[in-house]
């Protein structure tokens, strides 16, 4: 594990909103009164009528979770309508197409008036306060416009990425009894046509054999590709917007309203429709942009997620715009036309924070720095990321390369449920450790427990719990809060229990290890495969690797490793040789790798998550039973990965 740690850099320093010693005053005071603390922080967001209570929430029994429960609010009239006066003419969503000659500017009062009219075609169809509409749409602007319009009459969103298959659209349709679908034609990333539009058709049959009929499909038309069209059922989304009124009063929604859905999928059972609520998320949302990325006005802010993720939820649309700023909104993907995409859209748009994942970090780094060379990169502030570890590996190249050490690296360690960034640095007050999430943010408190529920102090490795509640926590699984009681608080009585393995340092550091699911015990020792991972993408030959556990006759579990090679580097024994030798010399010899297997690709769902059921199975030699392999990215490696399998029996 990598000691080096990085000093604030003086530019973050001298313009940052926190430094060290405030946050260190602020999060006392968070932990010691969260009422005081929230209740002054709650007024950053709008109130039509102000909350008198603040905190009433329970981690026991029912699990009760309720944040400025008598507080009146709407999310898009604080998204937009507040901002009209003094940056009605600002740009809001700074949309950069699939094709780098495509881009828009749409201003907060070109916002209001798209947000409205969509509303109210909404209304017009029947949507009501507390229905819910599912969004299945590209990387475009009225993918956002959809969002805020469900806000403000009070619709429940539940957004299903564009990459899911008619099946998980279906099941999510059904799930939460939707009847309302936004949807486009088609959509286009990377060159190549998503045909959104046939699969929600698609979806919509399968959702009615399952009891739930769909009385409407909002179509954007965004390539004219043909769609087949069922009249008395769609509706082209330019022609009634262009037909409605421009203005739609917000619904005024209790600060406990739900706002949208989000469904996730566990390693067990069907997907869990995670319910956030309006008035403390937004609050959070809002909060955790503004510090985790040192947001200044005026600042161009960039998260390359997509709206289809919780990211994309908190950190390209509600966040962001609560506060004001100017968000952009990416069609495409990092590699096409060439892997020099991200920093030439920096550099287009002059962007000021950058918020990616890992993954694609670690992809832009195996193409090589000339990509990134090419580039000025001279607007860059502060850079994030999310989603998984970041290796120490990558965390430097992003650092060293990306960032020229002029940029503090956010690592933000959260989950869909939290709603909110929960452990980050923040930009100016937290000395950073690459590969380390570093500190919680205000009011979280995180608690390490080992297996039996103990609690570890101190320097300690053990499963992550929060032990009390944030204004952005997850308020119920939907439509099964006995669920949502079973999974997150009855691991640990009355603990929130986050599924993650988590080391806390000698300077209270948190370093995330990665799902409790994917640690592997090796002869007695426990190990985080994300160690493993890292260790084996620090050497050179290496651009990607993704370890799993596999039964072994003497260890217990063997540690089996898929490595993805730079360009050019040719997987045989004397490499494999030289990575176990390697390993073992960046964390010791109980990491030695058993197996290792050169794959050109890994199983990736289209979110970039590498899809580690997969690679067990293949690893213990059971790939008849691969399960669902429809939601990859590209569902060939597989075959690949089973023909160059290393445990055959
Ligand atoms: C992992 C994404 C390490 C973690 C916002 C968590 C991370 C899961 C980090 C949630 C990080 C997310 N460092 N691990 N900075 N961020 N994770 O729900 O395992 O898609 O439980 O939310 O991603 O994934 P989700």
């Amino acid at each position: 594990m990598s000691q080096k740690t990085h000093e604030i850099l003086n530019d973050a320093k001298s313009r940052a909103l926190i430094d060290d010693e405030t946050y260190q005053n602020w999060y006392q005071e968070s932990i010691r009164d969260p009422e005081k603390f929230w209740g002054e922080h709650g007024k950053r967001i709008h109130w039509f009528k102000p909350y008198t209570k603040v905190k009433n929430t329970s981690f026991t029994g029912d699990v009760a979770i309720k944040w400025f429960e008598d507080g009146l609010t709407n999310v898009s009239y604080n998204c937009i309508d507040r901002h009209l006066e003094k940056r009605g003419d600002q740009v809001a969503i700074l949309w950069e197409g699939d094709n780098p000659y495509d881009d828009k500017k749409i201003t907060y009062r070109e916002l209001y008036e798209q947000v409205c009219r969509l509303a109210n075609v909404m209304k017009a169809n029947g949507v009501k306060k507390g229905d819910r509409v599912t969004i299945y749409m590209p990387m475009i602007p009225e993918a956002a416009y959809a969002m805020l319009a469900c806000t403000r009459i009070g619709a429940v969103h539940s957004i299903v990425f564009g990459g899911f298959s008619p099946d998980a659209l279906a099941g999510r349709i059904t799930d939460c009894e939707s009847t309302f679908v936004i949807t486009a034609d088609e959509g286009l990333r990377g060159g190549k046509k998503i045909p959104l539009k046939h699969n929600t058709d698609l979806a919509i049959k399968i959702a009615e054999r399952n009891g739930v009929s769909v009385k409407n499909v909002l179509v954007v038309q965004r390539t004219a590709g043909k769609v087949e069209w069922f009249a008395e059922r769609d509706i082209w989304y330019h022609e009634a917007t262009a037909a409605a009124e421009p203005e739609c009063k917000p619904e005024e929604m209790n600060a406990e309203d739900p706002l949208f859905i989000l469904y996730t999928s566990g390693s067990t059972g069907k997907p869990k429709g995670v319910l956030h609520t309006t008035g403390g998320y937004l609050v959070y949302a809002s909060m955790t942009h503004e510090y985790v990325f040192d947001y200044h006005e005026g600042d161009i802010y960039w998260c390359t997620a997509d709206v289809g993720w919780v990211t994309g939820h908190s950190y390209i649309v509600y966040g962001p715009l609560a506060n004001g700023a100017t968000t952009l909104m990416f069609e495409g993907v990092p590699n096409y036309p060439s892997p020099s995409r991200f920093w030439d859209v920096v550099d287009k748009h002059k962007v000021n924070i950058f918020y990616t994942a890992p993954t694609a970090i670690r992809a832009l780094m195996g193409a090589g720095d000339h990509h990134v060379r090419k580039s000025s990169r001279n607007s860059l502030r502060t850079l994030g990321s999310v989603g998984e570890p970041i290796n120490p590996e990558a965390w430097e190249w992003y650092y060293n390369v990306v960032g020229e050490q002029k940029c503090p690296i956010v690592d933000t360690w959260w989950q869909t449920e939290t709603g909110g960034i929960l452990i980050t640095p923040l930009p100016g007050a937290t000395r950073l450790k690459p590969g380390s999430a570093t500190r919680p943010f205000f009011g979280v408190q995180p608690q390490l427990v080992d297996g039996d529920g103990n609690v570890l102090e101190g320097t300690a490795e053990g499963n992550l719990c929060i032990i009390d509640s944030w204004p952005g926590q997850m308020r119920t699984v939907y439509g099964d809060h006995e669920r949502f009681i079973q999974t997150y608080f009855s691991t640990y009585k009355g603990k929130y229990f986050t599924g993650d393995g988590c080391r806390r340092d000698e300077d209270g550091y948190y370093w995330i290890t990665g799902r409790v699911d994917d640690v592997i015990n090796v002869s007695g020792h426990r190990m985080g495969t994300a160690e493993v991972e890292s260790a084996l993408v620090s050497h050179d030959a290496v651009s990607e690797a993704a370890v799993v556990g596999y039964p072994h006759d003497v260890k217990g579990q063997g540690i089996y490793c898929y490595v993805t090679l730079m360009e050019g580097q040719k997987g045989d024994d004397a490499l494999r040789k030289a990575l176990v030798a390697h390993v073992r010399n960046e964390i010791g010899p109980i990491a030695s790798p058993d197996k290792i297997q050169f794959s050109p690709g890994l199983p990736k769902t289209r979110s970039g998550k590498i899809m580690r059921r997969i690679l067990r199975k293949i690893a213990e030699d059971e790939f008849s039973a691969l399960g669902d392999t429809s939601t990859l990215a590209d569902p060939g490696v597989v075959d690949d990965l089973i023909s160059n399998r290393q445990n055959k029996k």
